[in-house]
């Protein structure tokens, strides 16, 4: 086998490996993503995009002249995450007749150049099948994140009566009431056991951007009351483009959830969910979109029993940044 840096002449052939994976695992009862990308034109699209991103860079795997498999990474330099890459979900492709655990030699060369260069943390997003995800967790990676559809198609709109609860459509004057809600995820995020940071100076940013909830295009929140005070909240994004190998064409996304402490375990986050899902059916939406900290034990569990399925997962590793001191060459004496 022969590893060379991934260029732009081999999208058709790497288009092709990630149109043959993608259909095995769709096929595999990850049916609701999208069909879209089983057709090379768009496979070989998602790489041109992919390889447009800054700094994408990637190695392919030749033997006897052919692609055989390829992995392609996105260093990338922010505040929250600090250096780090990127792995998306077109980042990746091999020839079915190769064992997966060529993914491993790639991981170790491409993986290599970015720990030498002080990218130390590394993510994967890719789709959702065991024998899939394995070749990773055996690299050294772990779940972070669940990403997940619902099928509107076939939800059982019946959510648990509990007629203390009444649910109405956020409006502008309840930028107040919303943002009440702003610090409910990052505390949850924060505690045991996601232990995931909540940094203080996001905070304000953070609840600006909650009351900006209102005036978005596109946005629609939901608040939930018990005996007439404010207990919940739900606010779903309709999915504009049409690109994601992960989102399905008619999407809305779930992007916050948050019921106060106190009234958990009523039935708010699940009437709140029917309600907005039957009003986003009827405005032709076909499929919900969500995603979870797999270590959040409350949302994974929920999410979970409501049916959503997890078509990808969003894994990381976190390399030990002294190994670039610490690498058995240098000796104290
Ligand atoms: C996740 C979260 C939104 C769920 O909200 P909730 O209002 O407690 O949800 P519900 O009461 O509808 O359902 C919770 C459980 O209560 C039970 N329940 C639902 N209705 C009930 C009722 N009428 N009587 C008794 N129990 C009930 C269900 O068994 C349900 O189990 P499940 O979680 O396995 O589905 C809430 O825990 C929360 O805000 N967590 C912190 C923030 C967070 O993690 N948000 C999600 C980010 S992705």
């Amino acid at each position: 086998m022969e590893f060379v840096p991934f260029q732009e002449s081999m999208v058709e052939a790497g288009a092709k490996l990630l149109w043959g994976n993608y259909r095995a695992l769709r096929g595999k009862g990850l049916t609701l993503l999208p069909q879209r990308f089983e057709e090379l034109d768009s496979a070989q699209e998602a790489l041109h995009r992919l390889l447009a991103q800054p700094r994408t860079m990637g190695l392919a795997a030749f033997l006897k002249g052919e692609l055989r498999a390829y992995l392609l990474g996105t260093p990338t330099v922010n505040s929250i995450r600090g250096r780090h890459v990127w792995i998306h979900p077109a980042g990746l492709g091999i020839d079915s007749s190769f064992s997966l655990e060529l993914f491993r030699d790639l991981y170790a060369r491409l993986g290599a150049i970015w720990v030498h260069n002080g990218f130390f943390d590394h993510f994967l997003l890719t789709l959702n099948e065991p024998a899939w995800l394995e070749p990773w967790l055996r690299v050294g990676f772990g779940y972070e994140q669940a990403h997940a559809l619902l099928d509107l198609e076939t939800l059982d709109f019946d959510h648990p009566p509990n007629p203390q609860i009444t649910v109405r459509q956020g409006n502008k004057t309840d930028r107040t009431l919303v943002q009440s809600f702003y610090d409910i995820i990052p505390r949850q995020h924060a505690a045991a056991p996601v232990w995931g940071v909540a940094l203080p100076e996001d905070l304000p940013e953070i609840y600006e951007g909650y009351g900006e909830l209102l005036d978005e295009e596109g946005t629609t929140t939901w608040l939930a009351f018990l005996d007439g005070h404010p207990v919940g909240l739900h606010v779903y994004r309709t999915l504009w483009d049409g690109v994601d190998l992960l989102v399905p064409a008619g999407a809305a996304r779930l992007t916050v959830a948050s019921t106060r402490e106190e009234a958990r375990g009523r039935g708010v986050s699940s009437t709140l969910l029917s309600v907005a899902l039957q009003d986003a059916y009827s405005k032709g939406f076909r499929v919900c979109e969500t995603d979870w900290r797999i270590t959040n034990l409350l949302s994974s569990r929920h999410w979970e029993s409501k049916g959503f399925k997890e078509v990808a997962r969003r894994l990381v590793r976190k390399v030990d940044p002294r190994i670039v001191w610490a690498d058995g060459y240098n000796v104290l004496a």
